[in-house]
């Protein structure tokens, strides 16, 4: 028996045990997107449409298609949220009817007439077209200049959304609401973290299962050695010897080694701690009201400055008046506790106490229209994928080595701009091979930021 190697067996078990977590948790890191990753493919040119305009994806290819095609679905989509998103949800009543089933209330042959003209229907006293407009309090749904391809995608889209994410009786849940503007990715998403989490349950079952046989062969190797008679010394000492946790605690190695990574870890904290004084990159306060850019900015495409009105006038943005809000939320999803907060508000006549996230110190002067005017920058390269944001979160660190960075990096934005004429041929005249930067221009002395 002296082939069999007992000794090994613990160190066995150890690195498989080790393998085995480390594996583990490499697969449940993966399963997380990293946070600067969110959002990032959204191409920030996107955003900026204004609210109700008819989204550009003409459906071209989808005309004639069935219900199944994809790119119809796609094409459905873009037309359903540039014109139908306001006032219908696929699985939930808004302003008009969930449209959740319409194919089996309704053949195609009425709903592309309705949806063209539905007054006319009314009018013409369209037996089911009269009795669900009285039954939506006579709100007449607007006329749409559609043709039947592209109502039979949005058809196709709606179809292909039914039941994703439903919640037709809470008006409450949230996140169920979001499931359903941002069905199919919700449902992409969480399919795959589920797929992850089976595999790591696997993976346990796995190596508990291993670990058992390992141990019971370990025994049925030990009694086949106590049957035996012709043990040498160290065979026998193996065999009777118990793990001994205490060794572990005296040893001198692992006291220094953990001795080292808590003094490490210390430092680490300390130092990060110290440089992060007065930083507040990341901070992300819960609002008084469960306001979604992801949801306004990003699923109904309300342009940036359809709230915050001063952004490229004025020094600050400013953040809507309740006034704003009402332009859509006396329609939309009046039921819904977040939104009579907004009510709340405009009867008491008090402003709703949003929690100020951006905010640098008065010692510095920073003017919105300079840059999102002048300069032509986008919202998103100071403020982030804020589209793709359910809780706005400060995204860059705004200190002055940002502001610096910046302007030593960026060209100035000169064209169609008469003011730059005769300072970029001063610029060009004196040293053309060099860009003409914010900073050649001065954009980094202490004077333009500081007085
Ligand atoms: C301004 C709000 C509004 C918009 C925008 C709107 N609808 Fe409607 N829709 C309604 C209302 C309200 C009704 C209920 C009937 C009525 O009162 O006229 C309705 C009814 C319907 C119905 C009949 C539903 C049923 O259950 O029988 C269909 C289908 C429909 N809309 C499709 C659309 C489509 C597709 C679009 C986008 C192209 C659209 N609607 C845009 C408000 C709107
Ligand atoms: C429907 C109105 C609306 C739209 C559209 C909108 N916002 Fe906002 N925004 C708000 C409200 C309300 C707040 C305050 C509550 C909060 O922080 O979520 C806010 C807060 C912010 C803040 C944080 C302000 C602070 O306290 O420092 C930034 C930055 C911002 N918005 C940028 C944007 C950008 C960029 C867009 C376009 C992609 C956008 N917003 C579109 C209403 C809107
Ligand atoms: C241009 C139209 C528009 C404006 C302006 C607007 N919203 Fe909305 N809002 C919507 C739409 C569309 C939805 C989605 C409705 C749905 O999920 O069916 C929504 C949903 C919401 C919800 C989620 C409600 C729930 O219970 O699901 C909240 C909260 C909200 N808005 C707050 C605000 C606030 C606060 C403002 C003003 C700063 C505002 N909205 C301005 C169009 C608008
Ligand atoms: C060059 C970087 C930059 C760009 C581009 C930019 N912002 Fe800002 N934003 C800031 C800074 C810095 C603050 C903090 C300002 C302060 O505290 O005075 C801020 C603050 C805000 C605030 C809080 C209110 C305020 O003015 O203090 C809102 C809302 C906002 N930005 C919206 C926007 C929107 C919408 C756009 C795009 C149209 C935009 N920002 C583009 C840097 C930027
Ligand atoms: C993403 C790049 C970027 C960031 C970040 C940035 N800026 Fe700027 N800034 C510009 C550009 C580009 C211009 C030039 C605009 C123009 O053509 O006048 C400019 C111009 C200015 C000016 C006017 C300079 C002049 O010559 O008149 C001031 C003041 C200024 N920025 C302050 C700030 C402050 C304060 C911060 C940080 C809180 C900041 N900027 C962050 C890009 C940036
Ligand atoms: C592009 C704009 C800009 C320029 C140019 C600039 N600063 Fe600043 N400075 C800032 C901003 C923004 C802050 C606030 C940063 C923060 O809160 O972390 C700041 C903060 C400071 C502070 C205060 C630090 C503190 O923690 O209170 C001092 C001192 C300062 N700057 C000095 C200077 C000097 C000296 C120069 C010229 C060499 C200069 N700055 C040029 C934008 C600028």
């Amino acid at each position: 028996m002296d082939s069999i190697r007992l000794r090994s067996l613990p160190r066995l078990f150890l690195a498989l045990l080790l393998v085995f977590v480390s594996f583990g948790y490499a697969m449940a890191q993966g399963a997380q997107p990293a946070a600067g990753e969110v959002g990032s493919s959204k191409n920030p040119s996107e955003v900026g449409v204004t609210p109700g305009t008819v989204a550009a994806a003409a459906p071209a290819a989808a005309a004639g298609t069935t219900t199944a095609d994809p790119a119809a679905i796609a094409a459905g989509d873009a037309l359903f949220k540039g014109n139908c998103a306001q006032c219908h949800a696929v699985n939930d009543v808004v302003v008009g009817p969930a449209l959740a089933g319409i194919t089996k209330r309704r053949p195609m042959s009425w709903i592309i007439p309705w949806i063209k003209n539905s007054s006319k229907m009314v009018a013409a006293g369209d037996e089911y077209a009269v009795k669900i407009y009285n039954q939506y309090q006579k709100q007449q749904m607007p006329s749409f200049q559609l043709s039947d391809a592209e109502i039979t995608s949005i058809i196709a889209y709606t179809t292909s959304q039914e039941g994703v994410g439903a919640v037709p009786t809470d008006l409450n849940a949230k996140s169920g609401d979001n499931a359903i503007v941002d069905g199919t990715a919700a449902a992409n998403g969480e399919a795959s973290s589920s797929s992850m989490n089976i595999l790591l349950i696997v993976l346990v079952v796995v190596l508990i299962v291993l670990v058992v046989t390992l141990v019971i062969i370990a025994n049925i190797m030990k009694d086949v050695l106590r049957g035996r008679k012709d043990l040498d010394g160290r065979d026998r000492e193996q065999m009777e010897q118990r793990f001994d946790y205490s060794r572990i605690y005296k040893s001198t190695a692992v006291r220094g080694i953990v001795g080292t990574v808590f003094v490490l870890a210390v430092l680490y904290e300390t130092i990060q701690g110290a440089m992060g004084v007065g930083l507040s990159q990341g901070y992300q306060p819960t609002q008084p009201i469960a306001f979604s850019h992801k949801l306004h900015a990003g699923e109904n495409q309300i342009n940036c400055a359809y709230c915050h009105t001063s952004v490229y006038k004025g020094k600050s943005a400013n953040i809507p008046s309740p006034n704003i809000c009402m332009n859509c939320h006396s329609q939309i999803k009046t039921e819904s506790p977040e939104i009579k907060k907004i009510y709340r508000a405009i009867e008491r006549k008090q402003p709703i106490q949003w929690v100020r996230i951006h905010n640098i110190p008065d010692l510095a002067y920073f003017n919105h229209s300079q840059h999102t005017q002048v300069a032509g920058l986008e919202c998103q390269t100071c403020h982030g994928p804020i589209q793709n944001m359910e809780v706005v979160y400060q995204y860059s660190a705004l200190t002055m080595g940002w502001c610096i960075n910046c302007h030593r990096e960026t060209p100035l934005n000169t064209k169609g701009n008469g003011y730059y004429d005769n300072l970029v041929k001063l610029h060009d005249a004196k040293n053309g091979a060099v860009p003409f930067t914010v900073s050649s221009n001065g954009g980094t002395e202490c004077s333009k930021c500081h007085y």
